[in-house]
């Protein structure tokens, strides 16, 4: 594990504490509109990447089989409570690194990564490792803040990303440029307002990282 991670899980072990009244709260309408996106049926296989203290767990439908991985055991023992107090036994989460998933190729039918793209020390390789375990046009569904396109609030966004960084993710990552280092075959991606600081990225998984077939760039 890179000293970034091992730091971020410090982070987050602190974070539990009060995630979900803080930014677990700001997040929750965005999660919610992600999962009803996913049209999940009772044969189906969720991956939730970083799946934190389990905002997501009230949107998951009682059908299908929801994993959920995380970094943060603080972060995880909150998710579990949610587990034990929903009684969802559809849902079981370990504790594992998003950058080297402890699953098999092909196996998931939708992968969630919410929040946590511009926290992982390499997106890139969380990508290819998001296209590998799910299937071939699987939807893998990103909720994130990216970098905005208005230079000067990118501008800004630079100058706040060190202190970012000590809150355990970055401001400053474009979404330009993860779809070209990456390949990535974008469906759809929406905000909810006009102004939100966070959207949704819906993309079909075409395997791009993983055959060669993001025009040959290379991921960091
Ligand atoms: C901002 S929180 C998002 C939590 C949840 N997905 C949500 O949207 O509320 C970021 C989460 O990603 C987890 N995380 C960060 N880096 C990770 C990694 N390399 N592998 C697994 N989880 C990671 C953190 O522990 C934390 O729980």
């Amino acid at each position: 594990m890179s000293m970034q991670e091992a730091t971020t899980r410090v982070i987050y072990d602190v974070q539990s504490v009060f995630y979900d009244v803080t930014f677990g709260k700001l997040v929750r309408r965005h999660i919610r509109k992600a999962i009803s996106h996913m049209d999940i049926q009772p044969s189906d296989r969720v991956l939730d990447i970083g799946i934190g203290t389990g905002t997501s767990l009230h949107f998951y439908p009682r059908q299908g089989s929801i994993v959920g991985i995380d970094l943060s055991g603080g972060m995880l023992r909150e998710c579990r409570k949610k587990i034990r107090e929903q009684q969802r036994d559809n849902v079981m989460v370990l504790q594992g690194n998003a950058l080297d998933l402890p699953f098999g190729d092909d196996t998931f039918d939708h992968v969630f990564i919410s929040h946590v793209i511009s926290v992982v020390s390499d997106p890139f390789l969380l990508i290819r490792e998001a296209q590998r375990v799910a299937k071939r046009n699987a939807r893998i569904i990103i909720v994130n803040h990216f970098q905005s396109t208005n230079p000067v609030v990118a501008k800004v966004e630079k100058w706040l990303c060190p202190l970012c960084t000590k809150l355990g993710w970055r401001s400053d990552l474009p979404l330009g440029e993860l779809i070209q280092r990456t390949g990535v075959q974008i469906d759809y991606r929406y905000k909810l307002e006009s102004l939100d600081l966070w959207e949704t990225v819906v993309i079909c998984n075409n395997k791009s990282m993983l055959t060669g077939s993001n025009g040959g760039i290379l991921a960091a």
